[in-house]
């Protein structure tokens, strides 16, 4: 039976976005625990001083996540991987009248795209080992919808799609694959909205929850850490929000 010491220990992860927010929680919760982390990020300061922070364990690789050539090459250099996060993403924060046809396909290829490339590029791998963890990290807009959202709660619907899909297909190599969908979490991605927004937007959010507060990366990252260990092993095709009841309170 796996302990609660060896749950992730000498596993090889990948997080990407994980130079801020979100990601820097996931990376520090699993470095912490023993787990090997590759950042895939486009900001390679901030993810070289997660690093540095971090210790051995936590390494670098400076890609933009939309070119999904350099996706694919950067996760054939590195080896083999155990643990695959996808969470970057973005928003845009504008009525879907307001967007254009470029806007979407932004929000596609970083929110969706960026998703397929990286479990493509682990799978194999997952697969001759007979294990892999593949997390992934959609919003309760996928559950709710999002005013000044649209598109993107598209995108993080199809990430559950594809998640349940990918769980399906993977259940007889021994991988798993489940979601995570944040309710408002304090990170710069959020607080870029409530600039946009203003104090009532923040209001908003924290009232939209049960517990009254935002998350922090910190609540998202211990949600991560079990469903990429070894312990979670007969959990697969799930979706878990952590979002303080935000799916209960919205009825
Ligand atoms: N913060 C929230 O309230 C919230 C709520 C629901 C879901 N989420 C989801 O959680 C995840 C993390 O969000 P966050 O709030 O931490 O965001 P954030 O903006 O704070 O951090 C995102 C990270 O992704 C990186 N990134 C963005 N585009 C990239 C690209 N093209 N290539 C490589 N790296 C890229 C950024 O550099 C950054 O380090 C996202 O998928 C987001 O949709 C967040």
């Amino acid at each position: 039976m796996t302990g609660l010491d060896d749950r992730l220990d000498g596993l090889r992860a990948v997080v990407t976005g994980g130079a801020k927010g979100i990601g820097a929680g996931i990376v520090r919760r699993l470095a912490r625990e023993g787990t090997h982390v590759l950042i895939l990020d486009l900001d390679a300061n901030a993810a070289q001083d997660l690093a540095a922070e971090c210790g051995h364990l936590v390494s670098v690789a400076a890609v933009d996540l939309t070119d999904l050539g350099a996706v694919n090459s950067v996760i054939a250099d590195h080896g083999p991987v155990d643990i695959a996060v996808n969470n970057a993403g973005v928003d845009q924060h504008a009525f879907f009248t307001r967007t254009t046809p470029d806007d979407w396909r932004r929000l596609l290829a970083i929110n969706l795209e960026a998703v397929f490339a990286v479990t493509h590029a682990v799978l194999p791998g997952m697969q001759a080992a007979g294990f892999g963890r593949i997390v992934n990290i959609a919003s309760e807009a996928a559950r709710l919808g999002s005013r000044g959202g649209a598109v993107y709660a598209a995108a993080k619907g199809g990430v559950v799609a594809f998640t349940k899909s990918i769980s399906i297909e993977n259940a007889r190599f021994g991988i798993t694959a489940n979601c995570v969908m944040p309710g408002p979490i304090d990170t710069p991605l959020l607080r870029s909205a409530v600039d946009k927004g203003g104090e009532g937007l923040l209001k908003a959010m924290e009232g939209a929850t049960l517990l009254g507060r935002l998350g922090t990366p910190d609540d998202v990252a211990a949600a991560v850490a079990f469903l990429a260990s070894r312990e979670a092993g007969y959990v697969t095709g799930e979706v878990l929000g952590v979002s303080g009841g935000m799916g209960v309170a919205a009825g």
